[in-house]
């Protein structure tokens, strides 16, 4: 069956997504992160979990070079945050508040929560590379805290439905 590329962005734009802002330290010593909802839980024991990455990205170098990255989860405030780290390249660090996770990564203020991983597998997967990572740390930032979601090309946050 031919699928138009359109329609399977359209398609899959419907699968509601946690925006993540994923970072790591470059050779260069540098911050790198850039925007991703293509990111889950894969594992309990042992903890892990997986982004999926466009081989046209420039942080997939970061990611190889520290052997390791951090997965932000922005809350529904933070949507200009996550359109500045979907730009590709620019200084998307620059005037932006970050510490460094126990293994280095950059953890960005004002986060809901966070997961450091070692990269334990690189997969090829089309024209993306699976980074499968063993979960080193990870924390809650702010409980309370709604999420931002992507959804049908728009920014969302949720709602409970019941109590
Ligand atoms: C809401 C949203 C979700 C995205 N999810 C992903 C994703 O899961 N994987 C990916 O490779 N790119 C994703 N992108 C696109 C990247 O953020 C974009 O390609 C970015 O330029 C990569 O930055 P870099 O080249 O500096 O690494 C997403 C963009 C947006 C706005």
């Amino acid at each position: 069956m031919f699928l138009e590329a359109e329609t399977f962005r359209e398609v899959m734009g419907r699968l509601a997504g946690g925006v993540t802002v994923v970072t790591a330290v470059g050779g260069d010593g540098q911050p790198y992160g850039f925007t991703a909802t293509a990111v889950c839980s894969v594992s309990l024991d042992p903890p892990l979990v997986l982004v999926c990455v466009t081989r046209e990205a420039h942080t997939p170098g970061a990611i190889r070079a520290a052997g390791r990255y951090a997965l932000n989860f922005l809350s529904s405030g933070d949507a200009s945050r996550a359109d500045r780290f979907a730009a590709s390249r620019g200084r998307k660090f620059e005037g932006v508040e970050w510490a460094a996770a126990p293994g280095g990564s950059p953890l960005l203020s004002g986060i809901l929560a966070w997961v450091e991983c070692d990269v334990e597998r690189d997969v090829e997967a089309g024209d993306h590379t699976i980074f499968i990572g063993r979960v080193t740390a990870a924390d809650i930032e702010s409980a309370n805290e709604a999420p931002l979601v992507h959804f049908g090309g728009l920014y969302h946050t949720v709602e409970a439905l019941d109590e």
